[in-house]
């Protein structure tokens, strides 16, 4: 499934048409005839974006949108006008709307609107009450973690907020990339402009050009007006290049570019453009790695990367689980239910458990057991098949490929804290006795959070 629609509209033809062709696009569409229909069928339920019309009764487009803002300020909202009324639609962008179109629309319009959509996020409101929400949503509180490795990291989020620094962050997918880069974003004085993010790996090289730097009206087919890039909306605030690994070299030559010049040239322009904005970077890739193998720039990896943030996988800072699992109990608590809680056999399964997903394999695992249980004690039963098989399996010594991973890991985890220990520090000590090379052990070192 590639995301979860809410359709509003007063015309139930175009309901019924929409939902079809965007289902067949892969999207799980559910409709609504009113905008107070909606909103019930969205509190109730998650949805990644609603496309609704602007003119209805009683509760109009624009009343949807902040209402639905207020109530998840990162929802997607597209906004549908019969009326090429300038006017209104402007108004709905500064209400934090992500983009409208105007009836009628070709169908490729919208297909590719969507999909632009859904691989970056505007966040941005006037609204001074969705200001406050988004705040509190990033405090540091809501950062969970005690390992030594999580406590320096917070730290050092605490200082770069308050500072104008590139950062990169680096870590496997799951690890919460994104939720830090919000937190730096959301606790520094840029808090109350736009956080927007794009990921550069999930459109092709020309649109994602197009998209970061703007373009300028008839400089390819299907530019038919002038359009901002990203980093003119980010303008004030925070752009996260989010997969910035994925790159091409021709694209990391035009991104040193703006970050070098803090200026930027539209595709088809002539003249550049000043842009003012705070870029964090982040990437599932080893880039130091990628730079040795020249598929990254170098210059470009020293630019980005002047804070640099390694966020381990899960599986090497087990002494987070446990505040995790209790975070996401209160997260997903049933409206009027007491907070769930976990049987010991469970927690044990969990920490046994390897953790491919990182934390949000973990947030998924209790968010469906939450819904699934019937008790107010979650036990193994209630689990994915795959956390029971994998922590057997542990048991059993019969490992498959993953979970023999994680045993290596914590093993060479262990290993190198002991030497360390017994050699007082001495890295390079520490890579002799160990035989590895010194740039191989600093890399571990980081990589464990030792
Ligand atoms: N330390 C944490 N405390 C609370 N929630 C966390 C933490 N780390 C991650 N999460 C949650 O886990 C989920 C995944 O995090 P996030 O999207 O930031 O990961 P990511 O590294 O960007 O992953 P990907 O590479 O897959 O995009 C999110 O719902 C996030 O809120
Ligand atoms: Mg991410």
């Amino acid at each position: 499934m590639r995301g979860k629609i809410l359709l509003v509209d007063d015309e139930k033809d175009l309901l019924e048409w929409l939902s079809v062709v965007l289902e067949k696009e892969g999207y799980s569409v559910r409709c609504a005839v009113s905008g107070v229909d909606a909103l019930k069928i969205f509190k109730a339920e998650p949805f990644d974006m609603i496309i609704t019309d602007i003119r209805m009764a009683p509760m109009s487009g624009i009343e949807l949108l902040r209402q639905a803002k207020n109530h998840n300020p990162e929802i997607i909202v597209l906004m549908i006008t019969a009326y090429a009324s300038v006017e209104t639609a402007i108004k709905a962008l500064r209400y934090g709307a992500y983009d409208y179109l105007i009836k009628p629309f070709k169908l490729d319009d919208i297909k590719l609107v969507i999909k632009k959509a859904f691989s970056q996020k505007r966040i941005f409101t006037d609204d001074v009450s969705v200001q406050k929400k988004l705040k509190e949503r990033y405090r540091f509180a809501n950062i969970i973690g005690k390992s030594a490795t999580m406590r320096k990291i917070f730290d050092l989020i605490d200082k770069v907020a308050k500072t104008n620094t590139t950062v990169l962050i680096n870590g496997e997918s799951g690890t919460g990339k994104e939720l830090i880069a919000k937190a730096v974003h959301f606790n520094s004085l840029k808090a109350n402009k736009p956080f927007v993010s794009i990921d550069c790996g999930a459109l092709p090289e020309d649109l994602l050009e197009s998209e970061l730097f703007g373009h300028v009206k008839g400089s390819f087919t299907g530019a038919i007006s002038t359009k901002q890039g990203l980093f003119e909306v980010a303008s004030g605030g925070t752009l996260f290049l989010d997969e910035i690994g994925e790159t091409s070299q021709a694209m990391q030559a035009k991104l040193l570019r703006a970050l070098q010049e803090r200026e930027i040239r539209p595709v088809g322009a002539t003249r550049t453009i000043k842009v003012d904005v705070r870029i964090i970077a982040a990437t599932n890739r080893n880039l130091e790695e990628e730079v040795r193998r020249e598929n990254f720039r170098k210059d470009l990896f020293y630019r980005i990367s002047v804070i640099s943030l390694f966020l381990p996988r899960l599986s090497v800072r087990k002494e987070d689980i446990e505040l995790l699992v209790n975070h996401f109990l209160r997260k997903y608590q049933m409206p009027g239910r007491p907070v769930k809680t976990v049987s010991e056999e469970c927690m044990g399964l969990f920490l046994e458990y390897n953790w491919p997903g990182n934390v949000r394999e973990l947030e998924n695992a209790i968010e469906s057991a939450v819904t699934l249980s019937e008790h107010d004690k979650i036990t193994a039963d209630d689990l994915p098949e795959r956390i029971n098989r994998m922590a057997q399996a542990g048991e059993s010594e019969s490992v498959d490929a993953e979970s023999l991973k994680g045993k290596v890991e914590q093993f060479e985890k262990e290993l190198i804290e002991k030497t360390m220990k017994e050699v007082g520090g001495n890295k390079n000590l520490v890579a002799k006795i160990l035989k590895m090379t010194r740039r191989n052990l600093d890399y571990k070192i980081k990589r464990y959070g030792l």
